[in-house]
């Protein structure tokens, strides 16, 4: 049997991991600052997550959601102390797209209406709200097209406003990523995001935060939403949450109420995937990571800015993105091969860096060498 060849990929079989290195089946060692897409948040193979899988492991793995897994309440509570939410809900599940799957379909359960807002370059997920809230045709099937989804531009107000005045009673629910990750790293300004909760708030509608990329302390806030200083009504979350382990989860304010068999799931939130995700916001605390992803985070958006090929760097803490301009074209291919550095990418030209959030500043230093080197080769060879 062939596999299904949906994947572009890299000729490079990884076989080992640790911190922010990772090491191929030829013993090359590579820098990584892709983090499997923005998964790795405390470090490949970190031993306190490593210890607390195994142990788990040892006395039970997975029993249904049909029994009382006091790990999902331990879970609850330090999502809650860590992210401020105290007062939110917690419903786990698998995936980012689930998550966000969950909650659009929450939005509508609590107000009984069907359209949603979402913007212009959203990755949402693949099935079927999120991929019909993501704003990409090669994602989506002719079985997922609505009507029920709005595509506006992201971060303008005024056709924010236009959209509520003529559409308010119908909006169920509004959904935006703090940041956008596959869009290649856009940030939703602090006034746009302020508008949705004001808009949301008039009308009645769900302001949900995709925080599937740009949470769980990547920007150097809990949720890069915060940086708005308002609340939204759920967070979705993935990626950072298990450090490779899937799980996800949505949070959720306390003025929606849960009724039995709105939403479920089988695997979502197994005696497994809730030591993973514990172990996690152990080492987020622990290490003091998330004020870690500011300070490198600063470091790394300050060198880049200074590179002048470089253009338009962006992002927060540890999710940044800058423009390649054409004659640069194989920078990131490069940086690969020749320097053995992961980096990820947003079509058509922007390089994304998803580090874990403990990548440590001599690492960060030696990427800005390392980039500035595969600069001046290209250079040179157009020349
Ligand atoms: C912002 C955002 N939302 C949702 C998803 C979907 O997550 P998953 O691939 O875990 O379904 C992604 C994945 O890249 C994402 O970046």
């Amino acid at each position: 049997m062939n596999l299904f060849d949906v994947y572009p990929i890299n000729d490079v079989t990884i076989v080992k991991a640790k911190g922010s290195y990772v090491w191929d089946d030829k013993g090359e060692q590579y820098l990584d600052l892709y983090g499997g897409h923005a998964v790795i948040s405390i470090g490949h193979t970190h031993p306190h997550w490593v210890k607390r899988i195994e142990e788990q492991l040892e006395k039970i793995a997975f029993y249904s959601n049909s029994i009382k897994i006091p790990l999902q309440q331990e879970l609850a509570m330090k999502l809650g102390k860590i992210s401020g939410k105290e007062d939110y809900q917690l419903f786990l599940c698998n995936s980012g797209a689930e998550a966000n799957e969950n909650a659009l379909k929450m939005a509508s359960f609590h107000n009984g209406r069907k359209k949603i807002v979402a913007f212009s370059k959203s990755f949402h997920g693949r099935t079927s709200l999120a991929v019909a809230a993501t704003d990409n045709k090669n994602y989506t099937a002719p079985v997922n097209e609505t009507d029920n989804v709005i595509f506006l531009p992201l971060n303008d107000e005024q056709a924010l406003e236009e959209c509520f005045k003529k559409n308010g009673k119908q909006i169920s629910s509004v959904i935006i990523e703090g940041i956008q990750g596959v869009g290649g790293i856009n940030v939703a300004d602090v006034s746009f995001l302020k508008k949705i909760r004001l808009f949301c708030d008039e009308y009645g509608a769900v302001y949900i935060a995709d925080s599937v990329q740009c949470g769980y302390g990547r920007t150097g806030k809990f949720f890069s939403h915060d940086f708005a200083g308002v609340n939204a009504d759920i967070y979705t979350m993935a990626k950072g949450m298990g450090n490779g382990f899937p799980v996800a989860g949505i949070i959720i304010a306390p003025h929606i109420k849960p009724k039995h068999f709105q939403l479920g799931t089988t695997f979502g939130g197994n005696h497994l995937a809730c030591a993973a995700a514990l172990a996690v916001l152990e080492v987020l605390e622990e290490e003091k990571l998330i004020g870690n992803a500011t300070l490198v985070g600063k470091y790394l958006r300050d060198e880049l800015e200074a590179i002048p090929e470089l253009k338009n760097v962006r992002g927060r803490g540890l999710m940044i993105g800058f423009d390649v301009p054409e004659e640069l074209k194989d920078l990131k291919k490069n940086l690969l091969w020749n320097q053995k550095i992961f980096t990820g990418e947003a079509k058509p030209n922007v390089i994304r860096l998803l580090p874990s959030l403990a990548l440590k500043k001599r690492d960060a230093e030696q990427f800005i060498e390392s980039i500035k080197e595969e600069i001046a080769l290209l250079q040179e060879t157009a020349n």
